[in-house]
Order: C-alpha cells, then sequence, then structure tokens
C-alpha cells in the first residue's frame, strides 16, 4: 500500500485500488493528478495485478475539474495525458461511481473500461451552462459508447442522468446494490476470472446513424432555444460531431483545441466570475477573524403568509425545527395549507418521498402563541409591511426571545434601523431578505443595521448554507440592492409602454439580452398591485415624476392586477400562463399616456434594452459608491441569483466592465439629453472612473491593496 495526501493506492488479491479522498468533492485537482501519476508508477512496480480499481471516498465519485484552475494555464493536455495512460493499462480499469458525477469526473470514467455506479450516482456535463465545453476526452469518448445524439442530448441539457439511464444508454455497464467497493471488487475478480482484459472507449467507433445531419441540425435548434447568445454550445455540437469522421487522437486535439477557444469568449468568463462571485460573498473584510457563529439548532417565524411559509420550509428542508405563529388562527391554518400544497407538490415531482414529506411538515410547528418562541436560536418576521406592525412584533419578541437569539426582518422597503431600536437588543437585528418564492430563490439579501453585531452578521451569513441561500450582505438603504437598482430597470420598461412600445416588444428586446423574464411579465406573474401599493406607501421617497410609474397605475385602476384577474400587461386564459397580446392592455396605456401629454416614439430594440439595462448598472456603481454593497460582484450575484439577469453576462457591474464604463456614461448622458437629468444622472464614481480611464475591477483592485 502507498498512500499520498489525497490519493492510496493498495492491494486486494489482484486487483490494484487507487481510492481518492479529495475532500469535499473530490475535484481532479493538480495534487489529485500529481499523485495519481506516482499511483500508477507504484502499480507497475507490483506483480501480478491483473484488474485495477477507482474509486472515490466521501460525498461523491469526481466532481469534476478543479474550476479555480480555469484562470490558469489550460489543464486540458495534463488531463489528456493521464487518462490516455489510465486507459493504455494494459489490465482491465473499473471505475466505481457515487454521488454526483460531473465534468472531469465523468470523463475520468470513460478512459476507464468499464463502469459501475450504485442507483443513486447522478451523471452530467454542466460544461455549456459556464460557457466552455467539455475538455478532457467527453466529447470523443462518450459518442463511442452511446452515440452522437445522447452525448448532445446530455451536453446541452446540461442535465443529471440517472443511473439507470446510464445502463440503458451504454456508458454504465452495472448498477451495484450494497456495498459499492465490496460489490465492485468482485465485479473485478469475474472480469480477471472470465479472461477479460481491457476495453478501450478510444478503441471503438461512432456509430453513424447517431450523427445524421436531421440530427445534427435539431441539436442546432435545441442550442438556440436554450442558449440564446451563445455560442458554447455549438463549439460542443463542432467537437462532439467531429466523432464521427476524425480518428481518436486527432479528435482529443480538436476538442483542445475548441476547449480552450471557448475558455477565452465573454461568455465563459461571465459565468465563471458568476461562479466566482457566489463563493466571494461570505467573505465580510470588517468582521474580526475571531467572530464565531451561534449555533442554529431551533428557529421560529412571525407570519405564516406567502414568505412566512416558504421561509419555514427552508429552515424544515434544512432539518432544523421551527415554531410559526401568526395572527390569527385563519392565518395560520391558511399558511400551514399552503406549506402542505408546496410539499405535495414536490412529492408529485418525484422531488421529495411521502415519508419526507412527513418528516419535514413535523419540522414544523404552528401556534398563535408568542411564548412558543422563547427558546428559538433566531427568529423571522414576515408580518404585512408596515413599519407600526412590525416595531409591534419585535417588543413583543424582545420581551420572549431568550437572550443571543437573532431577531430578523423580512422587510422589503423599512428602515431596519428604525425596527431594531424597539428592542433593547439592536444589536441582534438583522434584515433577512428573501426571495418569493421563499423556499426555491436562492438569493438571501443580509441587511446590517448601524447596529447589528458582528456576531449577528456572522451566524445568518453561515445559517445561509443549510437554508441553500446565496448571502449577501448590504447596509441599510431604500430596496437594499436588489429593489434599489430594479427601481429605473422597471420605470424605464413601463415608461415605454407609455410611448407606444407593445409590453411584448419591450419583455422580447430583454429576453433576448438574457433576462430570464422580461419586466412586464414579471409584474404581471408578481401582482400589478403589489408594486402599485409600495409606491403608494412610499409616494415621498419618488422623484417629483408624473408619469413615475403611471403604467402599472393605469392597469391597477382598470382592475388588470396580472395573472390573479388573467388580465394585466397581457391576457391570459384561466389556469394558463401563456401571454397574450391584448389590445385592451394597449388602449388603457394609450389613454394614460395621452393625459400626462407623454410623446409617442419609436423604440429599437437596443434603446429598450439600453434604458432598462443602463440605470440598473448605474445604480449599481452608486451602490458601490456609497459602500453599502461590500463588492462589485456582490451586487452581481444578487442581481443573477435573485433577478434572472443571465449568468453568461457575469452581473450587471461585470457587464459594465465588458462594454466599458465609458459606453455607459456616454449612454446615460444621451437619454439625458432626451428624457432630462431626474432619471439619468450618472453615478458620481462613473464619471470618475471614465477620467480616469479606469474600469470597476481597477478601482475594486486599487481598494483592496489600500
Ligand atoms: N411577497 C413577496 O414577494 C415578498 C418578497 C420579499 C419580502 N417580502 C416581505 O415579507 C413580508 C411578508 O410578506 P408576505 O407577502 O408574506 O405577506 P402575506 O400577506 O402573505 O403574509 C403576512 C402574514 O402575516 C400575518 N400577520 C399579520 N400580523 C401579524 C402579527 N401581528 N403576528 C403574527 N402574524 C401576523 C398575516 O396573518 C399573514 O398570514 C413583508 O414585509 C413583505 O414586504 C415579501
Amino acid at each position: 500500500m502507498s498512500t499520498g495526501s489525497v490519493v492510496k493506492i493498495s492491494k486486494h488479491g489482484n486487483v490494484a485500488v487507487l481510492t481518492v479522498n479529495n475532500p469535499p468533492v473530490n475535484t481532479l485537482s493538480s495534487k489529485v493528478r500529481e499523485e495519481t501519476h506516482a499511483a500508477l508508477d507504484e502499480m507497475a512496480r507490483w506483480q501480478d495485478v491483473k484488474a485495477a480499481l477507482l474509486i472515490c471516498e466521501g460525498r461523491t465519485f469526481f466532481s469534476g475539474a478543479d474550476i479555480s484552475e480555469f484562470s490558469g494555464p489550460p489543464q486540458e493536455v495534463p488531463y489528456r495525458e493521464m487518462f490516455a495512460r489510465i486507459e493504455q493499462l494494459t489490465v482491465p480499469v473499473v471505475a466505481a461511481m457515487h454521488g454526483t458525477v460531473m465534468g472531469g469526473g465523468l470523463e475520468i470514467s470513460l478512459a476507464c473500461h468499464y463502469r459501475l455506479a450504485v442507483p443513486s450516482t447522478r451523471f452530467s456535463f454542466p460544461e455549456v451552462t459556464l460557457g466552455i465545453i467539455p475538455g478532457a476526452g467527453g466529447t470523443q469518448r462518450m459518442p463511442r459508447l452511446i452515440g452522437v445524439e445522447k452525448t448532445l442530448d446530455m451536453v446541452l441539457n446540461a442535465k443529471p442522468v440517472d443511473a439507470k439511464t446510464a445502463v440503458e444508454w451504454g456508458f454504465v455497464d452495472a448498477i451495484i446494490e450494497g456495498d459499492l467497493k465490496e460489490g465492485a471488487l468482485r465485479y473485478a475478480e469475474k472480469l480477471i476470472a472470465e479472461g477479460k482484459g481491457p476495453r478501450r472507449t478510444s478503441e471503438r467507433s461512432v456509430d453513424p446513424a447517431t450523427g445524421t445531419p436531421a440530427i445534427i441540425e435539431r441539436m442546432k435548434a435545441l442550442a438556440a432555444k436554450l442558449y440564446p447568445n451563445r455560442v458554447a454550445p455549438y463549439t460542443a455540437i463542432k467537437a462532439v460531431s467531429a466523432s464521427l469522421t476524425l480518428p481518436i487522437a486527432k479528435g482529443l486535439e480538436y476538442e483542445t483545441e475548441l476547449a480552450n477557444e471557448s475558455k477565452v469568449t465573454p461568455e465563459s468568463k461571465g459565468a465563471i466570475h458568476a461562479f466566482f462571485a457566489e463563493r466571494e460573498t461570505r467573505k465580510i473584510p470588517d468582521l474580526p477573524a475571531d467572530t464565531e457563529a451561534r449555533a442554529v439548532k431551533l428557529a421560529g417565524v412571525v407570519g405564516a403568509g406567502t414568505m412566512g411559509g416558504g421561509i419555514a420550509i427552508c429552515f424544515a428542508n434544512a432539518g432544523i425545527p421551527v415554531n410559526i405563529i401568526d395572527a390569527s388562527d385563519e392565518g395560520l391554518k391558511r399558511g400551514m395549507a399552503g406549506i402542505d400544497k408546496t410539499y405535495e407538490s414536490m412529492v408529485k415531482r418525484g422531488r421529495i418521498t411521502a415519508e419526507e414529506k412527513a418528516q419535514r411538515m413535523a419540522l414544523i410547528m404552528p401556534s398563535l402563541k408568542y411564548d412558543d418562541l422563547k427558546a428559538a436560536d433566531v427568529i423571522i418576521e414576515a408580518v404585512f409591511e408596515d413599519m407600526k406592525l412590525k416595531q409591534d412584533v419585535f417588543r413583543k419578541l424582545d420581551a420572549v426571545a431568550k437572550p443571543g437569539a437573532i431577531l430578523g426582518t423580512n422587510t422589503s422597503t423599512l428602515d431596519i434601523n428604525d425596527i431594531a431600536n424597539v428592542t433593547k437588543r439592536p444589536a441582534d437585528v438583522i434584515g433577512l431578505h428573501f426571495f418569493s418564492p421563499a423556499n426555491v430563490m436562492p438569493l438571501l439579501e443580509v441587511i446590517r443595521t448601524d447596529t447589528t453585531a458582528p456576531v449577528t452578521v456572522k451566524t445568518v451569513m453561515e445559517l445561509a448554507k443549510p437554508l441553500r441561500k446565496t448571502p449577501v450582505l448590504a447596509k441599510v438603504c431604500y430596496g437594499f440592492i436588489g429593489n434599489r437598482m430594479m427601481e429605473g430597470y422597471a420605470r424605464e420598461a413601463g415608461r415605454m409602454t407609455l410611448e407606444g412600445a407593445t409590453p411584448r416588444e419591450v419583455d422580447t428586446a430583454l429576453e433576448k439580452f438574457g433576462m430570464a423574464m422580461g419586466m412586464l411579465a414579471v409584474f404581471d406573474m408578481a401582482g400589478v398591485d403589489i408594486g402599485v401599493k409600495v409606491h403608494q406607501a412610499n409616494a415621498a421617497q419618488y422623484p417629483p415624476d408624473p408619469t413615475y410609474y403611471q403604467s402599472d397605475f393605469a392597469l391597477y385602476d382598470a382592475g388588470r392586477l396580472g395573472q390573479k384577474t388573467s388580465k394585466g400587461y397581457y391576457r391570459y386564459e384561466p389556469g394558463d400562463r401563456t401571454r397574450h397580446d391584448d389590445p385592451e392592455a394597449l388602449a388603457i396605456l394609450k389613454a394614460r399616456a395621452q393625459q400626462l401629454g407623454i410623446e409617442p416614439r419609436k423604440h429599437t430594440e437596443q434603446e429598450i434594452v439600453e434604458r432598462c439595462i443602463y440605470p440598473l448598472m448605474n445604480e449599481g456603481i452608486r451602490i458601490l459608491e456609497e459602500g453599502i454593497a461590500i463588492r462589485a460582484s456582490d451586487i452581481d450575484v444578487v442581481w443573477t441569483a435573485g433577478y434572472g439577469f443571465p449568468r453568461y453576462r457575469g452581473g450587471p457591474l461585470y457587464y459594465a466592465d465588458t462594454i466599458g464604463l465609458k459606453t455607459l456614461l456616454d449612454g446615460m448622458l444621451k437619454y439625458q439629453k432626451v428624457f432630462g437629468p431626474m432619471h439619468w444622472q450618472p453615478a458620481k464614481l462613473l464619471v470618475e472612473l471614465v477620467a480616469q480611464g479606469k474600469s470597476l475591477a481597477d478601482w475594486e483592485r486599487s481598494r483592496r491593496s489600500r
């Protein structure tokens, strides 16, 4: 037996077993590669090895390449060499896989001669979602096993394939029930007993019937549908279809060439930026290093409405028991029924079993008494958006909560300082802004007040992990990061409908840009009344513009509240979310525009996108300049994780650097000339950076080095 720090090799009878343990998810890091070579050297010195087994310890078989190596020199060749070395071994090599086998992890298994999996193993090629392509043989070896069409199905859909399907398709030989290592050893011994030798994927050929021109065309159409504006899916199609004609060595070289090209495209840089940005958000420079998070073993939620119910589900899914209280029995019953319905639909969709539903429901304990919150480690308030009501709730929480309990509020618009200050423990109060549906949306804005203690911040940033949220820390300001930036974006989307653009024109342009859903469709989905009520309640905060959000008001006044009334910016058939153009909506918008004296205007797609995205980016820069957000990439995360901004564009501030700050500034000034300065004032920092010829990335770097 020989032991490296992450790769061990040992002998079981005639089987050499390579065991990898590179926590947390066994990425194929350079250390793993180096030690694997050393282990293979060692194995070569051994006598009587008749088969080899590759297996991983911990959570999963190799989960993929080490993405942190992406910023360094290309690694395709080292991967290729190592995989070729495995494939060329003269004894049969068996991969025994559990967990989530992705990208490079799947590719190494294709270089092995036999593949085994446990029933729960899942396999995927997620590369195109990161703007890249499988670059360690996947595009050449997989088609040799399952054909071009199925390979492209995996690569383009980037969704996990389960073990049963993998066997049906033919890239896994058998499913091992029970202990994987024992089963795999038995399998290897059987291969030896039957005199089976290596079975090299690269020596097989691709079935031409799986890659006919008609199939390739269909795959291109799928790429166009799934990935507007992107090139990686087409590059992947090129690479995979090359397997039909190129011999393996040439095919692998061609794959390397294409993989390296894909790594320098704006889309891969944007997606990789978004990936790393999400890992950065928990780093909070001003927290004392010795700040230790408090344990959260029991939670409380006040208000069993839309948000409270979703938040309670997050805790139950994390295995944390949660008491949920409401002001009325009726509210509580409705809330619990909503929670039950959410879980029921998860059971129906096969996401959880009926037993898991029952276990999770049992963790959610309904009550009408504040007293039942006294043992909770964290309590989150989600009652109606009303300052007096929230202050009242916090006074009650102050009276019952145990010392050291974290008191969170899910307010979207209220000043959390004013909530914290009614308690005798403002250091424990913090904003926890979940997004709807709270059990689905990954973003959690965490808002610290002037008095929030470091330990409170640390505890909730850590709590985000089991709750499966991406936390972004912000300071108090109206709208925090996300909604504050939304203000200009949504304002312009609505305003253009008053200038004569149809809702569909606006939404189509935004969706073509890459937004998950056009703004006006979002209004219809969320409820046109929600925004209107916020505006009515906060009129004093908003600029003195008589046209301000008037498209929403016009629809609201006509009782068109969106999907829930089957009419809003669009018309809907009952029970169906398909948007239909509605001349009645256009007439209402036109009449309001005439009342307000708004000049009609012709909008190109470019103008629609610029008018929405420029104010969004400009406000993001202002948020950065004011120190509301810690770093530009946090702002990017808010919009990619919470508002459907395209990840392949990195996020609004990354995108501002991509188009160039001067382009943004010139654009702001161009629209200022047409619409006046009220909404088109460039951020001070934007003007300064353009004058200095610097990017936001430069600014961040210089701040860090100070
Ligand atoms: N809905 C969203 O999309 C969304 C998103 C982010 C944040 N928020 C914020 O979350 C909060 C809740 O919003 P919602 O949409 O879940 O509202 P909701 O109307 O669905 O639910 C509010 C619940 O609070 C209960 N309640 C009222 N007074 C109470 C009291 N004194 N004690 C206990 N329970 C009480 C009500 O009975 C109701 O069940 C608001 O502050 C809102 O601004 C909402």
